[in-house]
């Protein structure tokens, strides 16, 4: 029998249907709340408590740090997967046969250039310029380059925008990096796989043969998979909502970047490095900053701890702990910061301020150790986030516009003024 909440104000009492999920979640449906109660709504600041949709790409067990894409097993995709057939799952639904993964990778291949005159923009950009707020507006230009909009009643028009921003996504990417560098940028090579490309064109030097590594690629690989989608997170509910108003998918992929850049969501893994590097100036002394963070008064906060979903162990965390102790020794490299991060980690779980408060090591706390011993700027740690979310947001603005969800408008309740008369600048 389908369950029922009601609800009771000044003595009238409403139902509301709920809702259950296949993993047998309850969410209270109140689509109709301000028909029947004359115009009450709900106050929820940060939507910690709201269902913005139902959807079938990803769950997430926060308490007991749980996560699938499409009912596998984050553990098992990182594993056993690459990349580009987890972005297909993601997508479209089910892991693509041999045949489909072959066409999905020839369609993008073929979709691989960039309008020459593209570079043009990236080069009116300083040097200096955060690769994020690059990446976001060249994608924002790419719709100049590409204008036609996408018809959500045909499959074909949607699949083509897809591939076309698989492909010249990561060749931005890596060209905002390449600048950055002084470096002449590059096409890379289409005869390489999705991941083994996106390095090469970060990577390959003008004057020396480029190296391959499956070392590197494999690090990369999975680091892209465990990125690859969260549900409803910042970024992923900016993307819906920029797409509620039948935005194009590339403008709605522009805006879920700029939210992905915050400290708090997808720039936490650069903040965490620039955390352990300071810490590592400051003598290494740990418990001084589990304090500082503990500390009301101090703004700083444990960067890469905590979670808003995640009241346990975030299961990214634990695949790319090991996944950091395992590259850096294979590549052979010591760095001090591992270290610092375990010390942290060690300290924080052990502390009843995080205990109390659920706060565990989260996605970004030891990504960045691998990006750094790969070689990759700080500063595009969070790039590397958006190059393996890119394939979250896709699915997610896909099933958004499928389903024709309507446009994403939140309500408020107003704490103002009441009305008061027009007072002119001589008398104020
Ligand atoms: N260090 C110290 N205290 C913390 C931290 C932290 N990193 N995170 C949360 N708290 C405390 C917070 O002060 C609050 O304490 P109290 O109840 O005494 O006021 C309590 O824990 C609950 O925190 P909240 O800010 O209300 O929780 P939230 O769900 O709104 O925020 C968060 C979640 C991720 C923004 C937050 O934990 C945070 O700022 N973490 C550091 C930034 C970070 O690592 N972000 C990456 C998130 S994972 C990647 C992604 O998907 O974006």
């Amino acid at each position: 029998m389908s369950k029922i909440a009601t609800l009771e104000i000044d003595g009238n009492k409403y139902e509301f249907p709920i809702i259950e999920g296949t993993e047998k979640e309850l969410g209270i449906d109140i689509k109709t709340l301000r028909g029947v109660t004359g115009g009450v709504t709900t106050i929820d600041p940060g939507y910690k408590n709201t269902g913005s949709c139902v959807s079938g790409i990803t769950f997430l067990d926060g308490e007991k740090g749980v996560l699938r894409y499409r009912g596998y097993s984050i553990e098992e995709l990182a594993e056993k997967a690459d990349f580009l057939e987890v972005a297909y799952l993601l997508i479209f639904g089910e892991l693509p046969t041999a045949a489909e993964l072959e066409k999905f990778d020839r369609d993008i291949k073929e979709e691989s250039h960039v309008d020459e005159d593209m570079k043009k923009i990236l080069d009116g950009f300083p040097k200096s310029a955060h690769p994020m707020g690059v990446l976001s507006s060249l994608t924002s230009a790419l719709i100049a380059f590409n204008p036609g909009s996408v018809d959500v009643d045909s499959e074909e028009e949607m699949y083509n925008a897809i591939v076309k921003i698989l492909a010249k996504f990561p060749v931005l990417a890596a060209w905002t990096m390449r600048k950055r560098k002084s470096l002449p940028l590059d096409y890379g090579d289409n005869s390489l796989g999705y991941v083994q490309n996106l390095h090469k064109m970060m990577f390959a030097r003008p004057n020396k043969a480029y190296e391959s590594n499956n070392l590197v690629y494999d690090a990369l690989d999975k680091l892209l998979i465990l990125h690859a989608d969260h549900e409803q997170n910042c970024s992923t509910s900016t993307v819906r909502i920029v797409g509620s108003s039948h935005a194009g998918l590339f403008a709605s992929l522009s805006a879920g970047m700029s939210a992905l850049w915050g400290p708090l969501h997808g720039g936490a893994n650069q903040a965490v490095i620039e955390m352990l590097e300071a810490i590592k100036e400051d003598g290494g002394d740990t418990a001084k900053y589990i304090a500082k963070a503990k500390d009301k008064n101090d703004p700083f906060r444990l960067m890469g701890f905590g979670h808003r979903v995640y009241k346990n162990f975030d299961p990214r965390a634990k695949i790319i702990k090991t996944s950091a102790e395992e590259i850096l020794e294979d590549l052979g490299i010591e760095d001090p910061v591992l270290d610092i991060a375990k010390g942290l980690a060690k300290v924080a779980l052990e502390d009843e301020y995080f205990i109390q408060r659920k706060l565990y090591p989260n996605v970004d706390f030891y990504s960045g150790i691998i990006y750094r011993a790969l070689g990759i700027p700080t500063e595009m740690f969070t790039v590397m986030f958006a190059l393996g979310r890119l394939p979250g947001w896709i699915a997610q603005w896909r099933e958004m516009r499928l389903r024709k969800e309507p446009i994403g408008r939140p309500r408020q309740i107003y704490i103002g003024e009441n009305i008061r008369p027009f007072v002119k600048v001589e008398n104020r």
